[in-house]
């Protein structure tokens, strides 16, 4: 039996490690964090996140080889291989702030790590983090005066949140990175042996340390590179006729291009792009490259674009005013199938449309608490409701900001009546069927694609 722990109960650690359990049965491990509210729920019924199969694995595993703890120190000691999952959040503060990744919890771990541990280790970097972080942690790690040893490991998590647990069952690839010494080679085997029980082994990828921490980095760049890039040529579509749906189709079937990660929208969210660019952005600087900087910059401020664009497009296509009217904003969460709103776009748009003083009403069906939670700031002027119908309910507008299926589902025409007119709606995922929202008289604004608007000269005309 091997012990295995992670060090953070987040998404990561949280999604993870009930998959590791369920593959290995023989082996125990062990969730801990700092944060008791959240170890507390992990023990619940009612999980700290919501993810598609979660709770049906963690019921399946937690008792039997899956424990949560706050006993931090205790479990380290116990421990063979540890997996450090804890947050890396952009620095808010000092040199780098706005930029360099926050990596205090980071060095807290590792230092907590070595003063716990009695044994030697394998210690697994499963945040993601600057390239040659690998190194500090070995410093911190093998200068401990016990006569330990601890092989530190890159195994950075490629899941994306929603499809947290399918992409761990049946993941594209496994990346590890480690030493070539005989000792890193043999805490290589061993982490590729834990994942082999269910992953093909041509889908384990063993790299250098240095190459795995910074391959994380390049696929997150890449992945937003590709949103960015359809979102600005959806800015160019919006000014020609063109649609940019048909246009991410044409180019699409370009096996070269590939259809995936080409949908526009009103922006990207989530708790990693934007922080993993401005994390390589930093490096670049930090290793004497502005131009590689600058290019890397510029997919973020695509993005900010874009999320700023939607919301002015909101405020001009409402005759420039929507001061005292009532919008409903359908989603806060960054993307489907998570509560997640880390980052969100819908929370950029509803931030700019109450400083147009408009009156905002936000649903969705998981993510009212964390919107709840990040827009406390702005106190009462943002009702939250968990009824489209009740949302949309004499609003002026609605904007679709989270693709959630079920609001393609919605009684359309049922909600244009409730709504006070002449009636908009801008559907920021390019979700709904547009046309027939158009027949039953909305005025239409998607993403990319001409408008379909009974509005002409700002003056209305009979249908
Ligand atoms: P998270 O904020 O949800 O969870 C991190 C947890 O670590 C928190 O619960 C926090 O209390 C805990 N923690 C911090 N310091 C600790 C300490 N000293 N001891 C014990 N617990 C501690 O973060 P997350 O979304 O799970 O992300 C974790 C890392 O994984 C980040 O580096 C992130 O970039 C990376 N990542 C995230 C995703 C994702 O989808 N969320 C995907 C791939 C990689
Ligand atoms: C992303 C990556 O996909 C994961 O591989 C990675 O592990 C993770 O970041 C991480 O490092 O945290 P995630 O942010 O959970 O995963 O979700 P994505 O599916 O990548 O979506 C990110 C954002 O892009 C969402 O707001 C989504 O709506 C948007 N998006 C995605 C688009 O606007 N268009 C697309 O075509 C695809």
């Amino acid at each position: 039996m091997t012990n295995i722990l992670c060090i953070g109960a987040g998404y990561v650690g949280g999604s993870t490690m009930p998959v590791f359990a369920s593959h290995c049965p023989e082996d125990r491990f062990v969730i801990v964090d700092i944060n008791p509210a959240r170890i507390a729920a992990w023990q619940s019924d009612q999980l700290p996140i919501y993810e598609p199969g979660l709770e049906e694995i963690v019921q399946q595993t937690r008792g039997k080889n899956l424990f949560f703890s706050t006993e931090v120190n205790r479990h380290i000691a116990e421990a063979d291989i540890i997996f450090v999952s804890v947050n890396t959040p952009t620095k808010t503060f000092g040199h780098g702030a706005g930029r360099a990744a926050d990596l205090q919890f980071w060095e807290k771990t590792a230092r907590q790590i070595v003063e716990n541990s009695t044994s030697s280790k394998i210690v697994v970097e499963k945040s993601t983090l600057p390239v040659r972080t690998a190194e500090a942690m070995e410093r911190i790690l093998n200068s401990n005066g016990k006569g330990l040893f601890f092989d530190v490991l890159s195994n950075p998590e490629f899941l994306a949140e929603g499809t947290a647990i399918r992409d761990m069952q049946n993941p594209d690839r496994v990346l590890v990175g480690g030493r070539e010494t005989p000792s890193g080679r043999k805490a290589v085997e061993k982490l590729v042996e834990l994942y082999a029980r269910w992953v093909p082994r041509e889908r384990i990828i063993t790299t250098n340390l240095w190459s795995s921490e910074l391959s994380k980095l390049v696929a997150n760049a890449f992945l937003a590179q590709r949103i960015s890039s359809i979102n600005s040529i959806s800015a160019v579509c919006e000014k020609t006729e063109a649609d940019v749906s048909e246009v991410a189709n044409a180019i699409g079937r370009d096996a070269r291009i590939g259809s995936r990660f080409l949908q526009a929208s009103v922006g990207f969210g989530g708790s990693c792009f934007k922080k993993d660019i401005l994390n390589l952005v930093y490096l670049c600087e930090h290793y004497g490259l502005p131009e590689v900087a600058r290019y890397w910059e510029q997919v973020v401020l695509m993005n900010e674009y874009q999320e700023a664009r939607f919301a002015s497009n909101m405020v001009a296509s409402m005759f420039n005013t929507v001061a005292g009217k009532r919008i409903a904003l359908f989603g806060a969460a960054f993307k489907a199938h998570t509560s997640d709103t880390r980052e969100s776009p819908a929370l950029a748009v509803c931030r700019a449309l109450l400083e147009e003083r408009a009156e905002i009403v936000i649903t969705d069906p998981y993510a009212l608490d964390n919107a709840c939670e990040d827009l406390k700031d702005l106190g009462g002027r943002i009702t939250y409701e968990i009824d489209p119908y009740a949302a949309a309910k004499n609003a002026h507008a609605i904007a679709i900001l989270t693709e959630w299926p079920q609001y393609a589902q919605l009684d359309y025409e049922r909600i244009y009546q409730s709504m006070t007119k002449p009636a908009f709606l801008f559907d920021g995922r390019n979700l709904l069927n547009h046309k027939k929202l158009y027949e039953l008289g909305f005025n239409v604004y998607a993403i990319g694609k001409p408008a379909l608007t009974r509005l002409v000269n700002q003056g209305i005309v009979a249908a």
